[in-house]
C-alpha cells in the first residue's frame, strides 16, 4: 500500500525528509491550488500537510474520501474545520511548540519597533525624509506590558520584556497568583490588564470565546496613549474598533502581524500612520519552519504506518 500525502502550503523542504524517506509514502507538494482545485483533487490523497493559507473548509473534507490525517504545520488551526473533520473521522494533529521562539522574538521585535516608531523613520528615510521630529519615541523600562494568554508564546513574551526592564501583568484562565509569582509577573483579570497596562499583547486562541476580547469596551478603559500588538491571530482584536480608538487619539500606536481576512492587503488600518505591520510572518524563521514542518511529518509518516499520532 502506498499513501499519498499532499502538501498544499509551502513547508521546509529539510523539515519534510521524514516524509520523502518512509518507504510507502508519496509526498506531492502542490501551493497553487486554488479552493475549487483543492476540492476536486483531495480525494486522491491519505494526509494533507497545510500551513494556515490553506482552508480546510466542510466542503473539502467531504470531498476528501480517503483523508485519515491532516497535519497543521504550526500552533492555530483555527484554518481547519475540525467539527467536519470529527464526523469524518479525519485526524488533526498540529506542531505546537516548534515556532513558540520565533513567535515569541517577533513579539519583541514588534513591541520594540512600535515604541521606537523604527518602521515610521525607517520609510521616512527610504523617501529621503530626514525626519527627527516626527519620530520621537518611548521608553520600555518602567513601563507596563499586559499579556492576555499565558501559554507558550505568552510566557516567553513575558520573560523577554522583564529582560527589558519592564513591569508584567498577566491574564490567562489558567494562570494562578502562584504561577505568575514564580514567572515574576502580576497576576489580573482582563479589565486589570487593559487598565493598568501601557502596552498589550494578545496571545491566546482564535475561539468563540477569544473573538473580539478587545473591543470597544476593553479600548475604553485602556490607559490614554496604549499601544496594542498582535502576533496571535486576527480576530482577538475588535479591528473597527482598534481603528477608531486610534484615530479618537486614545491608543497611539499598534504593531499588527495578524488580520481577520488575509492577506491583507488594502486594509484601512495599515493607512494610519500609528500603525505597523507585517504579513504573518511570527513563525516564519527558518528554525521553526523547519521545526514544525519536522514534527507533523513524523506524526504523519507514524501515523499512516500504523503507529498513533502524538497530538491528535
Ligand atoms: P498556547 O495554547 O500555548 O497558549 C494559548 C493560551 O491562551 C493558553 O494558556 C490558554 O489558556 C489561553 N487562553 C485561552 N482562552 C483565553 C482567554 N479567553 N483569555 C486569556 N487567555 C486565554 O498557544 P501559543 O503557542 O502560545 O499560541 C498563541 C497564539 O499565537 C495562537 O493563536 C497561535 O495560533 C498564535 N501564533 C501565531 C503565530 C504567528 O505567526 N503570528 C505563530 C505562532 C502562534
Ligand atoms: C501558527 O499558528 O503556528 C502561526 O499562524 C504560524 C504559521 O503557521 O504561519
Amino acid at each position: 500500500m502506498v499513501y499519498k500525502v499532499l502538501i498544499s502550503d509551502p513547508l521546509s523542504e529539510d523539515g519534510i525528509q521524514p516524509l520523502r524517506e518512509a518507504e510507502n509514502i508519496e509526498v506531492t507538494m502542490k501551493t497553487d491550488f486554488t479552493p475549487e482545485e483543492l476540492a476536486l483533487h483531495i480525494g486522491e490523497y491519505d494526509a494533507l500537510l497545510v500551513r494556515s493559507q490553506t482552508k480546510v473548509t466542510r466542503e473539502i473534507i467531504e470531498q476528501a474520501k480517503r483523508l485519515k490525517i491532516i497535519g497543521r504545520a504550526g500552533v492555530g488551526v483555527d484554518n481547519i474545520d475540525l467539527d467536519a473533520a470529527t464526523e469524518h473521522g479525519v485526524i488533526v494533529v498540529n506542531a505546537p511548540d516548534g515556532n513558540t521562539n520565533s513567535a515569541a522574538e517577533h513579539t519583541i521585535a514588534m513591541l520594540m519597533s512600535l515604541a521606537r516608531k523604527i518602521p515610521q523613520a525607517f520609510y521616512a528615510l527610504k523617501h529621503q525624509k530626514w525626519d527627527r521630529k516626527s519620530h520621537v519615541g518611548v521608553e520600555l523600562k518602567n513601563k507596563t506590558l499586559g499579556v492576555i494568554g499565558m501559554g507558550r508564546i505568552g510566557v516567553e513574551v513575558a520573560a523577554r520584556a522583564k529582560g527589558q526592564r519592564m513591569n508584567v501583568i498577566a491574564y490567562d484562565p489558567f494562570l494562578t497568583e502562584e504561577k505568575a509569582d514564580k514567572l515574576g509577573v502580576d497576576y489580573g483579570s482582563v479589565e486589570d490588564v487593559v487598565q493598568k497596562a501601557d502596552f498589550i499583547t494578545v496571545h491566546t486562541p482564535l475561539l468563540k470565546e477569544t473573538r473580539h476580547l478587545i473591543n470597544k469596551d476593553a479600548f475604553e478603559k485602556m490607559k490614554d496613549g496604549v499601544q496594542i500588538i498582535n502576533c496571535a491571530r486576527g480576530g482577538i482584536i475588535d479591528e473597527d474598533a482598534l481603528y477608531e480608538a486610534i484615530v479618537n487619539k486614545k491608543v497611539a500606536g499598534a504593531a499588527l502581524d495578524v488580520f481577520e481576512e488575509e492577506p491583507a492587503v488594502n486594509h484601512k488600518l495599515l493607512e494610519l500612520p500609528e500603525v505597523i505591520a507585517t504579513p504573518h510572518l511570527g513563525a516564519s524563521t527558518i528554525e521553526a519552519q523547519e521545526n514544525v514542518a519536522i514534527d507533523v511529518s513524523h506524526d504523519v509518516v507514524h501515523f499512516l504506518t500504523g503507529g498513533l499520532a502524538t497530538n491528535p
